[in-house]
């Protein structure tokens, strides 16, 4: 193909390891993982060392490691189960003014659901300060839901700060490392943070397979 693709933040091409370390299962172990035979025995085997490999990535549980095909679904599978299984404790949501359309929409959706969310503005350099969490938050808000690195011009939230905020005000953290790269991620390795926080990364923009 001709040109030159500069739009890593959309996604990047596979990283040859990881193309090595997939073809098997493309070209010959094609079995469901969920079937008890050996066929899909092999595939549940490959997918379990994948999560262990990913949670010692991120230094957090294999069992909390949950594979989506992107971040659309993966914010979609987050903010609406949150809603759905603490919407009896509080209808109130916090999120960012300038959050993607993948986080946005679905905050517009529940909107549309009763709940009520707030859109907290960011600074002329794109960043969100922890006191206007603080000052936002009530003992109706069920969920903070702020992203990691912004898609758009790259500016990184503090979110381990902002999370201590959420914690402790009870309401849960949330967080999207989808435009995150090697270096942006350390804070999350470093801090205990998403061993209580929800944190979508993505394999698009790590260099591995992308659906
Ligand atoms: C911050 C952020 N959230 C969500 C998405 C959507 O992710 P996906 O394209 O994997 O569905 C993107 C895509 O670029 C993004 O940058």
């Amino acid at each position: 193909m001709a040109g030159i693709y500069l739009d890593y933040n959309a996604t990047t091409p596979i990283d040859p390891q990881v193309a090595d370390a997939m073809m098997p299962y493309i070209r010959h172990s094609f079995g469901n993982p969920s079937s008890g035979h050996s066929f899909g025995v092999e595939v549940r085997d490959g997918m379990d060392r994948a999560r262990g490999e990913v949670a010692r990535l991120l230094g957090c549980e294999s069992g909390g490691v949950v594979f989506t095909g992107g971040g659309t679904e993966a914010n979609n599978h987050a903010i609406k189960g949150v809603a759905a299984s603490h919407g009896h404790r509080g209808r109130h949501v916090i999120t960012s003014a300038i959050e993607h359309p993948a986080v946005e929409e679905v905050c517009r959706y529940l909107e549309g659901q009763g709940f009520t969310v707030t859109y907290l503005p960011v600074d002329r350099d794109g960043l969100m300060h922890p006191e206007q969490v603080e000052e936002a938050i009530t003992s109706e808000t069920i969920l903070v839901t702020i992203m990691h690195a912004n898609n758009e011009v790259g500016t990184i939230q503090p979110i381990r700060e902002i999370t201590e905020v959420a914690h402790r005000n009870g309401a849960l953290m949330r967080s999207i490392g989808r435009q995150d790269t090697r270096e942006s991620r350390r804070p999350w390795r470093r801090s205990a943070v998403h061993r209580r926080a929800q944190v979508v990364c993505s394999q698009g923009r790590w260099g591995a397979l992308h659906s």
